[in-house]
């Protein structure tokens, strides 16, 4: 059977350009819109045009730019929001509006001083409203996470009626358990009216680290398309990974489910997102870390020399890394050893190898790593030992 193709929404520079003190000027959201482009995203959200005039000219400059996916501007469930947007993506070829407003209690009583009815009247609106603009027009339910599932599923019936697309079903404040929201997405998979008319999608904040898990459960219970940010950045926790999604989807081929997206371009885009953004990717990040190809205790190493697969299961090269590396420290074995050395020209029979080793901790003892100006002293000391 053919896989299923899930849509990667890219919200970098929209929700992920939320997180504090990491403004982008247009150029630089233009650059990453043309990288996002390039590495197969299917949606670039590219910013909330009624924000700011930023905003607007970002989205602006980059409805002409983009080639291949379709380019989205945020609203809230506001009519001067979505002629703003419309005006915003007006040169895009392939436009989309994303309109919504909150359903849950929390969002209704204390955000909207609202009620249940009125608050299903304002989304129907905002989508028809919409709909004069675009024939793409994706209806976010803030809060779904939190929203109770027999009355997310009234509102998305609603939003089908006036002509969504798309209904996003976020998870905001990153509380639902993988369990939890995968059975969301079943409920209204199999209750929403008209559910065949458009897709669902997941967008799942990572406050309690389960983004990533969450919306791979939305897919697998039905969901088409994720939205998500390159690192993992957004407001507070961030939100979902996108490199993570895309390769749980890769290496876990049994789920039948695939994306456009070129992964040998991941690592390239988590390090120009990490530059523009000012904001470091931690060494132990899944698939673009600086760690998560590097190998430094004896066990491992030895295992790696042997074959890759003991210890990776994705080939570096997959996500654009060049190479696994295989780190010298005070807990490197003499394989590890004997293998940077070779690397290093020196070819050393066992006993030769049991004299660098000693010297070896020596220095491994002293430092955190060991790198090749310190094993060629190392060779130094080994052959002065031997005079
Ligand atoms: O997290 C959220 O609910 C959002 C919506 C505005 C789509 O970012
Ligand atoms: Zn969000």
């Amino acid at each position: 059977m053919k896989d299923k193709r899930i849509q990667i929404f890219d919200t970098t520079l929209r929700d992920g350009e939320q997180v504090p003190g990491s403004k982008l000027n247009t150029s630089e959201k233009l650059t990453i819109a043309s990288h996002l482009d390039g590495l197969g995203v299917d949606v670039i959200e590219a910013g909330f045009p009624v924000s700011s005039p930023g905003d607007f000219e970002a989205v602006y400059e980059i409805s002409k730019i983009v080639k291949n996916a379709t380019v989205c501007g945020l609203t809230r469930a506001v009519e001067k929001d979505i002629d703003i947007a419309a005006d915003a993506l007006k040169l895009s070829s392939r436009p989309r509006i994303h309109t919504g407003i909150g359903t849950s209690e929390y969002h209704i009583n204390f955000k909207l001083n609202s009620t249940q009815d009125e608050v299903k009247e304002r989304a129907f609106r905002a989508v028809k409203y919409a709909k004069r603009y675009v024939e793409d027009v994706e209806f976010y339910a803030e809060d779904a996470g939190r929203t109770e599932n027999q009355y997310l599923a009234e509102v998305c019936e609603l939003a089908i009626k006036a002509g969504a697309t798309v209904l996003n079903i976020p998870d905001t404040t990153g509380y639902c358990l993988p369990q939890q929201y995968g059975e969301k997405i079943k409920y209204l998979m199999e209750n929403v009216k008209g559910i065949e008319k458009a897709i669902l999608s997941t967008h799942c904040h990572n406050d309690l680290g389960m983004a990533t898990a969450n919306s791979i459960t939305g897919v697998m219970n039905g969901a088409q398309q994720i939205e998500c940010t390159i690192n993992g950045i957004g407001e507070r926790a961030g939100n979902t990974s996108l490199e993570e999604v895309v390769m749980i989807m890769s290496q876990h081929k049994h789920l039948g489910l695939e994306t456009g997206v070129v992964t040998n371009k991941l690592y390239k885009t988590s390090r120009l997102v990490s530059e523009f953004m000012h904001m470091p990717v931690q060494p132990n990040k899944a698939i673009v870390g600086s760690n998560a190809f590097a190998h430094s205790s004896g066990i491992h190493q030895d295992g790696m020399i042997k074959n890759r697969s003991t210890y990776e299961i994705i080939d570096p090269e997959d996500v654009g890394v060049d190479k696994s590396t295989i780190v010298l420290t005070a807990r490197s074995g003499r394989a590890a050893l004997k293998y940077r050395l070779n690397q290093l020209g020196f070819s050393l029979a066992k006993n030769e190898i049991d004299v660098a080793y000693h010297f070896f901790l020596k220095h491994a003892d002293k430092k955190k790593t060991i790198d090749n100006n310190d094993l060629v002293k190392i060779m130094d000391e080994c052959k002065e030992k031997a005079v």
